[in-house]
């Protein structure tokens, strides 16, 4: 974490800036990445502000304000200068308000506004902190790929400051702050009427005139189910089971399927299914940055009886390199549409309130992109975002063949 010499309190005082409540949880905590989801008007875009103040008043600093467009990002910034330039009179050295903004001060110290639109400004060097305003509105790309090789170098701090956007990739990184596992995060949730400052009949008016789901992710900051999730019947109560719970006959068929993918994770699963067609996802083995070769040797290692492997039909040069590795694959073109609504017919209850699908608490990947597998926001389109689409992809393409094989059966022609 980078070295911290003004004392926030103190100048929060010298500036005029009264914390409320969920603000100053904020400003106290020094972990290196905070994650922050409130609601509109919480006091987001000032708060960053004051963060930003304490980072650019130690000499030497530098550090990038990031957010959807410019626009946004010039919110954050025109704070910044409201208080350093204008009220306390300190006269940057370098000062650039349009297109990717600068301001530079005599000791030493910068920040720059950011566009996550514009990926060519998001290269750079070495920051000591970094602001992503409103992230959940950007891709997690602009994160993973851009932005975080930019902490490494000053070992800088990123804080992330966001209303809710369904259960995308800031849903991830919150609860990473919720997990022991990951001590250098932290995470808050703060609904808008923490802000005293905020009219209490104008969130009354918000909430009967908005849908409740909209009310509870835009006032709440709560993570409502996405309106865009592509599999509404999920729901982790009913579908996920513990390992431990978990007892698989040796009766039962078994099977494997497969996605493809080297800079998305190439996937396997290892579903079960029992003599009520129920399916169980007992296993899965996700990784990225390996050959066919190596996937396959670690495949192998495991002597299991499988019924069949599926895999994605277009895979043709993976499917023969796991062929030349004893794996063989099947494969059937199949409609998107319909293999969705496959899956779904499998997460729905039957008559004795259980689902026909179960996942092994063990397949974290799998239980996350259930949560993450959406249909893009800004349109009425049939088609998922291809993200979070890996373990989804697998599990369609073992339900389509499985099913058809079923539905011939049924009808007496199978085999
Ligand atoms: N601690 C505070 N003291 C005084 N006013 C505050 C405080 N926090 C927030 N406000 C006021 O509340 C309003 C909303 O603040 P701000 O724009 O920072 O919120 P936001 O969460 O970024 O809003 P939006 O959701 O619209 O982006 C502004 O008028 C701001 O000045
Ligand atoms: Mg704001």
């Amino acid at each position: 974490m980078s070295k911290i010499s003004i004392n926030k309190e103190k100048w929060f005082k010298i500036s005029g800036y009264n914390p409320h409540e969920g603000q100053s949880q904020l400003h106290k905590s020094n972990s290196r990445f905070r994650v922050i989801v409130a609601g509109r008007r919480w006091g987001k875009t000032l708060c960053a502000a004051k963060e930003a103040e304490t980072m650019i008043l130690n000499p030497g600093t530098r550090g990038w304000v990031v957010s959807k467009t410019y626009d946004l990002t010039k919110k954050v910034i025109r704070e910044i200068y409201k208080d350093l330039v204008i009220e306390k009179r300190l006269v940057p050295v370098k000062k650039q308000m349009a297109g990717p903004i600068v301001l530079e001060f005599p000791w030493g110290s910068s920040v720059e506004g950011k566009s996550a639109e514009h990926p060519e400004s998001l290269l750079g060097e070495g920051l000591d902190w970094l602001i992503f305003d409103e992230c959940a509105k950007c891709k997690s790309l602009v994160w993973e790929q851009f932005l975080r090789p930019t902490l490494t170098d000053r070992e800088g701090w990123a804080l992330f400051i966001t209303t809710p956007n369904g259960y995308n990739w800031i849903y991830d990184l919150w609860k990473r702050g919720k997990n022991p596992d990951y001590s250098e995060w932290e995470s808050f949730k703060s609904p808008s009427w923490e802000n005293p400052h905020l009219s209490m009949k104008d969130i009354e008016e918000a909430r009967l005139t908005l849908s409740e789901s909209v009310f509870k992710q835009e006032y709440e900051a709560d993570f409502t189910l996405s309106s865009g999730r592509v599999y509404k019947e999920f729901d982790e109560a009913i579908h996920v089971i513990a390992e431990e719970d978990l007892q698989i006959e040796s009766s039962w068929l078994k099977f494997r399927s497969i996605d493809f993918g080297y800079e998305n994770p190439f996937v396997c699963l290892y579903i079960a299914t029992d003599p009520e067609d129920r399916v169980v996802i007992y296993n899965e083995y996700c990784q990225r940055h390996k050959t066919i070769g190596q996937h396959a040797k670690h495949i192998n290692q495991d002597k299991t009886k499988y019924e069949y492997t599926t895999c994605d039909p277009s895979g043709a040069s993976e499917r023969a390199g796991l062929l030349e590795n004893g794996i063989t694959t099947l494969s059937t073109r199949s409609n998107l549409l319909q293999g969705l609504e496959l899956v779904r017919q499998q997460l729905i209850l039957r008559e004795d309130g259980t689902p026909g699908l179960y996942i092994s608490n063990r397949c974290v990947e799998t239980i996350k992109e259930f949560n993450l597998y959406s249909y893009p926001d800004d349109s009425n389109l049939e088609d998922p975002i291809k993200d979070y689409d890996h373990c989804m992809d697998a599990l369609r393409y073992f339900i389509v063949n499985w099913r058809r094989g079923y539905i011939k059966q049924k009808l007496g022609v199978y085999g």
